[in-house]
């Protein structure tokens, strides 16, 4: 890990170099290179990602690939995985990749195996969601429970929301809610038609301190003692955190907390029990697969040679616009109705992670870090916001994913969705020459209009797009998907000489909101 400033480096000179001498156009490129595509596309299992749509030739790739190299990115893996603690500012190790791996290695923070806790907590997690989705474990009133609301917040909120919608076809009867924004409104539209009988809560919170997460659940449990007696709290609410002690003062039962630790951070925490609501709403087994599935990305990530590696290559590829096209945002565009949440999910990921102008060495950068993720799914936004990115005058890379089978088999969809997905992509690259304007003008009958026309449906193309095609919607895909992600994420950070895994930028608000409050 070279705590340096990465544009001191001869590989981002010559990349800088490269950008000005070798300017990619899609369509030239293709037509050369009949083989791009497959030079380009890359593949672990179900899991495939498609860069030949993109500015780039192998050169640029190969000199991308230098630049970690020269910032010592594989070293900086090692350090990850082997829970070195990364995560500087707050002293921390960072190792959420740990909650998913299921070898016998040892895994040490502070020299203990944590291997044990791991373990234990997983246990807990499938013991408990077992229980509650057979009706073993029931209600104040001997009902078992139908409905599982989860308070929390940023970490504690977007991921397990996130999968629960995610792996929703293969959800059982408990129906699960979330209540995370200081949103009165919103929690008593969410409480509106539960019955205090068979609901419960799944609080989660890694500090037990956050002001939102705090009033949410001394709302629910307002709500939740109208109909009952103080003494069945412990039957209704369970809680996620690291904060035991105030956990208990609250009054959640000592066996119902599941523990967290703090080399794990919020934001990459739904492997732990942060995502208890997930086991409870799809049962442990798919839990356990979303864990294997994140685990064979986080074993490719870590052994394979970076001009292999899916999330490396990736997160080089938004380096390349972030840092010399100067593009300052990249669309996440999912074309599954099922990763609605998927989105701010990775907002806070990448947003959080990133957004940062110091350097590990406390110096402020004089280069960009971290970019603007945004995005909606298709082909919703083809309808909203595409206009934009196809004519507009922002250069604004694209991450299409799609799913080669749909979950229902509802074929005629599926085809018209991955229709759409694949010519999005088609016209960002290619666009529409002022010929084939004319030419269908013609065609069309209208062909006096064409001077009128003409320049305003003409598409200069050269748009770049990625393409991350998966197999089918499981737990498993969905996991390595994430877990591609994370690593992208940490691979960028790396490169900009940042830390990921602090957020004292959101710290200072939740002061200031209390200050003011008071
Ligand atoms: O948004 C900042 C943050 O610290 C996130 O990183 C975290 O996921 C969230 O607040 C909630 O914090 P907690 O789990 O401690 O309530």
């Amino acid at each position: 890990m070279k705590k340096i400033n990465p544009t001191k480096t001869n590989s981002w000179q010559k990349l800088k170099k490269h950008f000005l001498d070798e300017k990619v156009v899609l369509k030239k490129a293709f037509q050369e290179n009949p083989n791009r595509k497959k030079e380009l596309s890359f593949v672990l299992d179900d899991f495939s990602l498609d860069l030949s749509k993109n500015l780039i030739s192998s050169k640029t790739l190969d000199l991308l690939i230098g630049l970690a190299e020269e910032m010592q990115l594989k070293n900086a893996i090692e350090k990850q995985f082997k829970g070195e603690k990364i995560n500087h500012t707050e002293n921390r190790a960072v190792l959420h990749t740990a909650l998913r791996d299921f070898s016998n290695n040892k895994i040490t923070v502070n020299k203990k195996n944590i291997r044990s806790e791991i373990t234990e907590t997983l246990n807990k997690i499938e013991s408990f969601s077992k229980k509650i989705i057979s009706g073993e474990l029931k209600g104040y009133s001997g009902k078992a429970f139908t409905d599982i609301v989860n308070i929390g917040i940023g970490g504690s909120d977007l991921g397990p929301k996130m999968v629960v919608q995610a792996l929703k076809y293969y959800k059982n009867h408990l129906n699960t809610h979330f209540i995370s924004n200081i949103d009165g409104d919103h929690s008593a539209e969410i409480l509106k038609n539960l019955n205090t009988e068979t609901t419960l809560f799944v609080v989660v919170s890694k500090t037990f301190t956050t002001q939102e997460t705090l009033s949410n659940v001394n709302f629910a449990k307002k709500w939740f003692l109208k109909s009952a007696p103080e003494k069945e709290i412990k039957k209704h609410f369970v809680a996620v955190s690291t904060n035991i002690n105030k956990v208990t003062e609250f009054g959640i039962d000592n066996k119902n907390i599941f523990t967290m630790w703090n080399w794990v951070g919020g934001r990459y925490s739904l492997w732990s029990a942060v995502g208890l609501s997930i086991a409870l709403s799809v049962g442990f087994s798919n839990f356990k697969e979303l864990l294997k599935g994140a685990n064979k990305m986080d074993v490719h990530f870590k052994n394979t040679p970076f001009n292999e590696n899916l999330p490396v290559l990736d997160a080089l590829i938004g380096i390349w616009y972030n840092n010399f096209y100067h593009s300052e945002t990249e669309a996440i565009l999912p074309y599954s109705q099922y990763l609605e949440y998927f989105v701010p999910f990775i907002q806070q990921l990448m947003m959080e992670s990133n957004g940062k102008s110091v350097d590990n060495n406390g110096e402020k950068v004089n280069y960009q870090t971290g970019y603007v993720v945004w995005g909606n799914t298709g082909t919703n936004m083809q309808h909203a916001f595409m206009q934009l990115i196809h004519q507009g005058t922002k250069l604004i890379p694209t991450q299409f994913i799609g799913f080669k089978s749909s979950l229902y088999g509802n074929e005629n969809h599926h085809k018209k969705l991955m229709a759409n997905f694949y010519a999005q992509q088609e016209a960002l690259a290619y666009g529409k020459t002022k010929e084939k304007v004319h030419l269908d003008l013609k065609l069309n009958g209208q062909a006096d209009k064409i001077e009128k026309l003409l320049p305003f449906k003409v598409f200069d193309g050269n748009k770049p797009s990625t393409t991350i095609l998966l197999e089918k919607l499981t737990p498993f895909n969905i996991g390595m998907l994430i877990s591609f992600y994370e690593h992208k994420t940490f691979t960028q950070g790396v490169i900009w000489n940042i830390n990921c895994f602090d957020q004292y930028g959101v710290e200072l608000g939740k002061e200031l909101a209390n200050k003011i409050l008071g």
